[in-house]
């Protein structure tokens, strides 16, 4: 996740390597992993063996990584909201959506998953899956 991202969550996430991303040299984050680019976050989590890759956010770290990930993991809420930073678009040339669940109630959304459209061609035992999660 970025920087701005862990800030806004305020806590690093339970149960799982959290690696924060920060051009900050001295930023430090008790339980965490601290990378200052991309390439180190992400070889420091194939590295270690990790098979799947959650990129969290937010919007920089989103845009920044869309040629590379293979699935993407997204709710969309049926309301308009007021907001400041938002999901880089989908480039639907090269994702498909291989689920979809629409749920009713007070805040209606759709639970949507996109695959990349040649993603078997992608797999390969030494490439973890890197999937990306946003709402
Ligand atoms: N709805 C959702 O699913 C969702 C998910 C995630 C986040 N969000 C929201 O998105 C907002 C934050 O998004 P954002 O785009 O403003 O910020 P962000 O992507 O979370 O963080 C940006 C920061 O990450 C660091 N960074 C980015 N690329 C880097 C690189 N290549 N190398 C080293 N460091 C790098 C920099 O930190 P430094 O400035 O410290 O150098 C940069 O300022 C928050 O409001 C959050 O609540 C929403």
């Amino acid at each position: 996740m970025g920087r701005k991202t862990y800030e806004s969550i305020g806590r690093i996430l339970p149960g799982r390597k959290n690696v924060i991303i920060t051009r900050r040299e001295e930023f430090s984050v008790p339980g965490a992993h601290i990378s200052h680019s991309l390439d180190d976050a992400l070889n420091t989590l194939r590295a270690e063996g990790h098979r799947e890759i959650f990129i969290i956010g937010g919007r920089q770290v989103f845009r920044d990584t869309m040629g590379l990930i293979d699935r993407i993991y997204l709710t969309r809420v049926h309301r308009d909201y007021d907001g400041d930073t938002f999901m880089p678009p989908i480039p639907e040339n090269e994702f498909t959506v291989v689920f979809e669940e629409k749920h009713s109630g007070d805040i209606p959304f759709t639970f949507l998953i996109y695959d990349r459209k040649d993603l078997k061609e992608h797999k390969h035992p030494d490439r973890p899956v890197t999937w990306m999660r946003g709402s």
